[in-house]
């Protein structure tokens, strides 16, 4: 049997070259040897105030780029979170063994909650949601990015402490990365990740920028004062603009030594921004069609909640009869 694969990502901002390379682009090459499930993560998306048409508006974009960028309906699921309501119901009864200080320690919930003025509750709970996600379906492989390391390990915990104090119930997610994806800076600032809600508009290549758009960001990416590209020296925006190629290629070393060494800057980021309009034409082609075919995407998805549902509510179900509740 093969082992069932699990991970989210948030309907806010822009998806853009950066989620791609780092988890969309290993996604698709690993949905074939998992049982894969790819959640739109609606109610983890709620902890910070979206605008309800906006949001709606993203899941549905969203499903579509996974669905341009090549995850298959046939061999991998595709669920929003909220069409499935044990994902919630689950991250109840797991907030019941989890200690509040497990969850205060987090740094993301730090860095976020010291930019609100009031802090929901659902910024605290949000690894507990995730963890629920991940346990919904026994999920063993968890394809996240450093980012999310932390809150994978709590989810760890959350299932280890649940198991010891109910009895053998979760499978342990594992914590290695099958294929580790690449780690794309921001092109105005390649010591920062490229992030879907960092502001600046030179920030970051969404997967729908036009390639008129996609190309003047390139072309304006932070570099340094050097005049042509050495591998001895390589800066960490010459460095960033590389490595985008070769995630986009699929290049090694040394291949990208030959195709790039010695350009003048002008012309590395030319080639660069071939490699990535070249690739970004054919998704926001598909895209295109997936938009305009009336019913396709709505039926995705539905499809998608109606296979995954049934795992949901046998886990639901067990863990109801561990934990003694009545239903
Ligand atoms: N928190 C993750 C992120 O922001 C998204 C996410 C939600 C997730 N639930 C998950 C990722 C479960 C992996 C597994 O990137």
């Amino acid at each position: 049997m093969k082992a069932r694969v699990f991970s989210g990502v948030q309907p806010t901002g822009n998806l853009h070259i950066g989620n791609y390379l780092g988890a969309l682009k290993n996604w698709v090459e690993i949905q074939g040897n998992y049982e894969s499930i790819f959640g739109i993560v609606d109610l983890h998306a709620v902890t910070v105030y979206q605008e309800p048409a906006e949001l709606r508006a993203k899941i549905l974009e969203t499903a579509a780029l996974f669905l341009a960028a090549g995850i298959d309906p046939k061999h991998s699921t595709i669920v929003v979170q909220s069409s499935v309501p044990e994902h919630a119901e689950l991250a109840w009864m797991l907030t019941c063994v989890t200690p509040v200080g497990w969850l205060e320690r987090m740094t993301q919930y730090k860095a976020k909650s010291q930019a609100q003025e009031t802090v929901g509750d659902g910024l605290l709970q949000y690894p507990v949601l995730m963890t629920a996600d991940i346990l919904v379906y026994q999920a063993a492989v968890v394809p996240v990015g450093e980012d999310q390391a932390q809150h994978l390990e709590l989810a760890r915990d959350i299932a280890q402490r649940f198991n010891s104090l109910y009895g053998e119930t979760f499978v342990m997610p594992g914590t290695s990365l099958p294929l580790a994806g690449a780690r794309v800076m921001g092109l105005d600032d390649p010591t920062k990740k490229m992030s879907k809600s960092a502001a600046g508009s030179g920030h970051a290549i969404g997967l729908s920028d036009a390639p008129e758009v996609a190309r003047k960001k390139i072309m304006r990416a932070t570099t340094d004062s050097q005049p042509a590209v050495d591998f001895e020296n390589l800066s960490p925006g010459v460095l960033n603009l590389i490595e985008i190629s070769k995630a986009f290629m699929g290049w090694g070393s040394q291949q990208a030594n030959a195709e790039f060494s010695g350009l003048r800057y002008g012309d590395l980021k030319k080639k660069v921004a071939d490699i990535v309009v070249s690739h970004l034409e054919p998704m926001q082609k598909r895209y295109a069609e997936i938009m305009n075919e009336p019913g396709y995407l709505t039926g995705v998805l539905k499809e998608g909640a109606e296979r995954v549902s049934p795992i949901a509510k046998s886990t639901v179900q067990l863990v109801k009869e561990r934990m003694g509740l009545y239903a």
